[in-house]
């Protein structure tokens, strides 16, 4: 049997070895929780330049590194191309370009693993930082196995000061950049088609009548210049965009006679046109992607008088997005030639419009749409882009 002291010494080894390996946990646990929240934050990026600018700043907690360049692969051309770089001085301007020339970007993404290279071309005698080194990390980004890019990091210290734990994390960090780039590429081409088939569907509409085609197109733009201008949020923006394109759909279920009649509707055949927002509501609700366009499509015709269709709303119960089309649509329709009238100019159309405001109209879309007028102005004259 060992003496009294001799256990309380084996008892004390014990203590110090259970303590070392709480702070191991502990420390694990916060390496974990801040990969989490890091592999979080670039999964979070819906578009390709977001995760790359995400991919950027969160590697800059993980390493604390003096410049990075990040390229993108081209698969065409077996080519690495500079897409964001951040900190670049002239000087180490040279260094990366250098890399590239040497072929030990390519090798690097080849390899599919991360290298540490020391930065040869330093260790001059009055650099101060010349003992410690620089040195750059290639990470290579891949999606499903195959290669999207290369994250090249110049960080102020010798190639052999990485740990493996480092190096790991900034692996980890590079996949799930990988993942979500695959995700974002999807999520936009998904996009694109989704606005196709949009647009294809509006033009549909317009092309049965000559009279409005491109109606939709340009209702769509102008209210898209009211919503930016308004700073609305991008979802509104974006429901205004294709609730302006899908605002007449309901123009479908319309029988020809009435669509193109060439003289004044009867109140019965009026009636029948008036159901248009109605049957497009119907429409959208039965597609779960545009079911948000309901509103909007429901209550293009509402007036801020109460006196439009289909249930007569007053005021700010007109949904936001219905108030600004109402004025898109109807400057679209004043400003272009229609089989009861002839097409009256930009500036024309705006006065009518303002004669309206508080009427048929929300007074403050009226002062937005007044404040893009200008830039529209401009746009229509091909001397500016859409705001
Ligand atoms: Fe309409
Ligand atoms: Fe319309």
């Amino acid at each position: 049997m060992p003496p009294e002291s001799d256990k309380i010494v084996e008892l004390e080894r014990h203590i110090e070895t259970l303590e070392q390996i709480n702070e191991g946990l502990r420390q694990s646990f916060e390496e974990l929780s801040q990969l989490y929240r890091l592999s979080e934050t670039i999964a979070s990026a819906m578009t390709f330049s977001r995760v790359l600018t995400l991919l950027l700043e969160v590697m800059h907690e993980v390493v604390d590194y003096e410049a990075a360049v990040l390229y993108l692969y081209d698969e065409r051309g077996a080519q690495l191309r500079p897409n964001l770089e951040k900190d670049v001085t002239a000087d180490l301007k040279a260094r990366f370009a250098a890399q590239m020339e040497d072929g030990s970007l390519l090798w690097a993404l080849k390899q599919g693993r991360i290298l540490a290279l020391a930065d040869n071309r330093r260790g001059r005698a009055d650099d101060a930082e010349s003992e410690e080194g620089r040195s750059f990390l290639l990470v290579p980004i891949q999606a499903r196995g195959k290669p999207v890019g290369l994250l090249d990091l110049a960080v102020a210290a010798g190639a052999g000061s990485f740990s493996q734990r480092d190096l790991s994390l900034i692996g980890i960090l590079a996949n799930q950049a990988g993942i979500s780039l695959e995700n974002a590429r999807l999520y936009e081409a998904i996009r694109r088609d989704y606005t196709d088939v949009i647009q294809a569907l509006a033009g549909a509409v317009d092309a049965r009548d000559h009279y409005t085609r491109q109606h939709s197109n340009r209702v769509s733009l102008y209210g898209v210049a009211i919503a930016r201008h308004m700073r609305l949020e991008q979802s509104v923006i974006e429901a205004v965009q294709f609730g302006g394109l899908l605002h007449d759909i309901g123009k479908i279920g319309i029988p020809d006679q009435i669509l193109n009649k060439p003289s004044r509707l009867s109140e019965e055949e009026f009636q029948v046109m008036k159901s248009h927002s109605a049957l497009g509501a119907g429409l959208l609700r039965q597609v779960d992607s545009l079911s948000h366009l309901v509103p909007l499509v429901l209550y293009h015709h509402e007036r801020f008088d109460g006196r439009g269709y289909p249930d007569g709303l007053v005021g700010k119960q007109i949904p936001l997005g219905a108030r600004i089309l109402n004025v898109a649509d109807s400057f679209e329709t004043i400003t272009s030639d229609r089989v009861y009238h002839k097409a009256r100019s930009f500036d024309e159309g705006l006065a009518e419009i303002k004669r309206c405001s508080g009427g048929q109209f929300d007074p403050e879309i009226v002062a937005a749409f007044d404040g893009v007028f200008g830039e529209l102005t401009r746009w229509r004259r091909g001397l500016a882009e859409l705001p």
